[in-house]
């Protein structure tokens, strides 16, 4: 069995991050988030293929060296064709049911619990199920008693949504599917396919737990926070990094970073990072091989990779792009 695994997005609302950085590769607990998408794949997939396009080469790159337990076929979207005509252009791979998983969700589903409520119903798709008690920021469904999608939803009023489920991104498809998407045009499946799927039998997985979206900087933090929490650790330090200073809850230290006597909190540091004495650091994500130099606060923002920050300087409420973009 094949996971499509949806990696081609630009990532827009994690910039500055992702002028340097494709979001799939983006550290979730100092491992990239697809990775850990990919490690919750069931045993009967066998391949994973990644519809990329931003950044392909990192992928590449990153799938060549990385050891993942799996084959990772990365496959070239040659412009950027949604959901649904990514998923179409990797067709020629897919002659089974398959999953297709968004590269950025985070959560506790099981995926082989999925897998065999999918296979217990006369069904075409299915969609992952999540409660929210704001449903006008999602796309929603209704489900029956027997779980079959009854009608879609997308960005409802509050008082018009009929129900608080949202599409939490992992799909499982039969191939016939792609037959409804037209090939080389930017098509979404949540929006344009799965709709016309409800009278051939679609049906929605819910599931507990946890589910974040990490497409914003504010569910970056989320994911972080709840992961800590899940592995029971205040907060994470990587290998081979050496901290003087403190550091508090809810905070991830990359690997090979040196924090001196300074103080970091509800912070995420990537590798390699560097901050020297006097130094705070709270509600910041920290871009790979930042250097930051005595006293200095970051507050509230997000340092691109590479970044050089002088003594004494107060950043608050700022994203510092990477010198390469204007
Ligand atoms: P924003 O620009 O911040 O909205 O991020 P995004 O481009 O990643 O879009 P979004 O978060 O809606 O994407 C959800 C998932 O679909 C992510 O895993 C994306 O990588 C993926 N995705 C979005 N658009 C495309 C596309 O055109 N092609 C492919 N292959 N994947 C896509």
């Amino acid at each position: 069995m094949k996971a499509v695994i949806l990696s081609g997005g630009f990532g827009t609302r994690m910039r500055p991050l992702t002028y340097t950085t494709p979001k799939p590769l983006l550290p979730i607990l100092n491992k990239p988030m697809i990775r850990h998408v990919i490690e919750q794949l069931p045993d009967p997939v066998d391949e994973v293929i990644l519809a990329a396009n931003y950044k392909i080469d990192m992928l590449r790159d990153y799938f060549e060296e990385a050891e993942v337990g799996l084959p990772v076929r990365v496959v070239d979207e040659p412009k950027p064709l949604g959901t649904g005509g990514a998923v179409k252009n990797v067709e020629e791979y897919l002659d089974e049911t398959f999953f297709v998983i968004n590269s950025d969700i985070i959560s506790s589903i099981d995926l082989d619990e999925y897998l065999e409520f999918y296979k217990s119903k006369e069904a075409v798709g299915a969609i992952s199920a999540w409660e929210v008690d704001n449903p006008e920021e999602f796309g929603i469904f209704e489900l029956n008693g027997k779980n079959k999608i009854l009608r879609f939803q997308e960005k409802p009023e509050p008082w018009e949504a009929f129900s608080n489920t949202i599409n939490a991104g992992h799909y499982i498809l039969e191939p016939e599917v792609l037959d409804m998407i037209p090939p080389g045009e930017k098509v979404s499946m949540e929006d344009e396919i799965f709709p016309l799927l409800v009278d051939d039998g679609l049906y929605g997985f819910e599931f507990q737990g946890y589910w974040v979206d990490c497409g914003r900087p504010s569910s970056f933090f989320e994911a972080t926070e709840t992961l800590l929490d899940y592995i029971g650790e205040e907060n994470l330090i990587g290998d081979r990094s050496f901290v003087e200073g403190e550091v508090k809850e809810n905070t991830v230290v990359g690997v090979d970073c040196t924090v001196g006597k300074s103080t970091i909190s509800r912070s995420i540091l990537f590798d390699g990072v560097e901050i020297d004495n006097g130094c705070t650091i709270e509600n910041s994500i920290i871009g790979y091989d930042a250097i930051i130099e005595d006293d200095v606060t970051v507050k509230d923002s997000i340092i691109s990779d590479n970044t050089y920050l002088e003594d004494g300087q107060e950043i608050v409420g700022k994203k510092i792009k990477p010198d390469e973009v204007d």
